[in-house]
């Protein structure tokens, strides 16, 4: 609950003016999907293909911020929930700062989702729901965690010992066992053009 004697201060420059500044709209691409579904990869790919764009972007990575921001939470359903709470809260500053804001966290509950989702007006969300089963983010193992979860070294892991709640209506869903990186890319770029969040590409 916030205190009632904080008195909310507004800018002095609104968002649509930082907007009509860099040229685009702002909105958060919310990447959800498991562990290895291509998030992080994805998400700087598509930050790439905006830099290249000259447009105003960046991306918020689950593994990073957990080692600053999010370094006191764990993967309790708890932690998991304050996790997304969070950068939700980050991303919305983000998105008020006329950026375009790439999330890679896996981000496993429709609630939370959903929770977020609605700090945002319907347009300036964008879930994008990287499918890939299970069986091949486990070959890819990049960071040999589900080794571990297996092998019982690690409590709680997503798709394992932890549930992954498949989006009900993302906006994007991309198949990434199926789809080269560039062709997920372009499907993403192509869809911010098609609903005026780029003008003029
Ligand atoms: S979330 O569930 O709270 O959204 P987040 O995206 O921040 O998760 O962090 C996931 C990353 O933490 C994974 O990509 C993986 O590298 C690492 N990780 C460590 N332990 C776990 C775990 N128990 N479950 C899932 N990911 C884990």
């Amino acid at each position: 609950m916030t205190n009632r004697h904080i008195v909310w201060h507004d800018s002095a420059i609104k968002k649509t003016d930082r907007q009509l500044l860099n040229g685009h709209k702002s909105c958060v691409l919310w990447f959800t999907g498991l562990s290895g579904s291509g998030k992080s990869t994805l998400a700087n790919a598509v930050d790439k293909e905006l830099f290249l764009r000259s447009c105003r972007s960046y991306v918020l990575d689950g593994d990073n911020i957990r080692h600053g921001l999010n370094k006191d939470l764990s993967f309790s359903d708890d932690d998991r929930k304050e996790n997304i709470r969070r950068i939700g809260e980050v991303a919305k500053l983000f998105v008020d700062s006329g950026q375009i804001i790439l999330s890679a966290f896996i981000s496993p509950f429709h609630e939370d989702r959903n929770l977020v989702r609605k700090m945002f007006q319907a347009d300036e969300f964008i879930e994008i729901y990287l499918h890939c089963p299970i069986t091949v983010c486990e070959t890819r193992d990049p960071k040999g965690l589900y080794k571990m979860a297996r092998s019982g070294k690690i409590n709680n892991f997503t798709g394992i010992s932890s549930p992954y709640e498949i989006p009900l209506n993302p906006e994007i869903v991309i198949e990434t066992d199926q789809l080269t990186i560039q062709e997920s890319v372009d499907k993403i770029i192509c869809y911010l053009v098609d609903n005026g969040v780029l003008i003029n590409y």
